[in-house]
């Protein structure tokens, strides 16, 4: 028979036990809360909360998507906006070229199927839906060379649908956008 004091005493170790317990989970669910508050802030890692259509079987013959309107594109306000078709294995352009130091807004959607969007080493992550625009906006502060590859299965060629993001200084940038003149004509780096 155990004597009533030992139970008493066992109960309170019990208790101490649970206490102890429940504030580490409580840290730890406060812990994920935080990480989803801070990359949501610092970060800017967040879902896309507006929706733009486009009819994915006239992308090629008329609106912004035409071939002839896919690069980066200088605004009038010196933002850059930078338009990307992803299609069935490829994106157009292969070799993307923005500016340092100046807001860039890229506006991409899929002829076909779901593609994936994401620049390494930048906050840019995102899926590529037919029937979207996805926007994105963004500052390079130094020059670099980012992949982009497709992150979203789309069939037997995904893994070599890949693009690059050339991230070059803000005056050549300009200098380039100057020689292609007021015309139309957008920049891209394909050789
Ligand atoms: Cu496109 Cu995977």
């Amino acid at each position: 028979m155990s004597n009533p004091l030992d139970n008493h005493a066992s109960a309170e170790v019990a208790a101490r036990v649970e206490r102890r317990w429940a504030t580490l989970m409580v840290a730890f669910v406060s812990l994920l809360v935080a990480v989803v508050v801070f990359t949501g802030l610092h970060w800017a890692m967040m879902p896309p909360s507006r929706v733009e259509l486009v009819n994915p079987e006239t992308l090629h013959v008329s609106g912004e998507f035409v071939e002839s309107n896919l690069g980066s594109a200088v605004e009038t306000d010196g933002s850059v906006t930078v338009r990307i078709l992803a299609q069935q294995y490829s994106f157009t352009p292969q070799c993307i070229v923005v500016p340092t130091n100046t807001p860039i807004t890229f506006r991409a959607t899929s002829a076909d199927v779901v593609h994936g969007f994401l620049v390494t080493d930048t906050n840019l992550n995102s899926m590529v839906e037919p029937g979207y625009i996805s926007t994105f906006r963004t500052t390079f502060d130094k020059p670099a060379d980012h992949l982009m590859p497709c992150h979203e299965y789309c069939g037997t060629g995904h893994q070599g649908m890949w693009a690059h993001v050339k991230v070059i200084d803000k005056d050549a940038f300009m200098q380039m956008a100057n020689q292609a003149g007021n015309s139309a004509r957008r920049l891209s780096c394909v050789k």
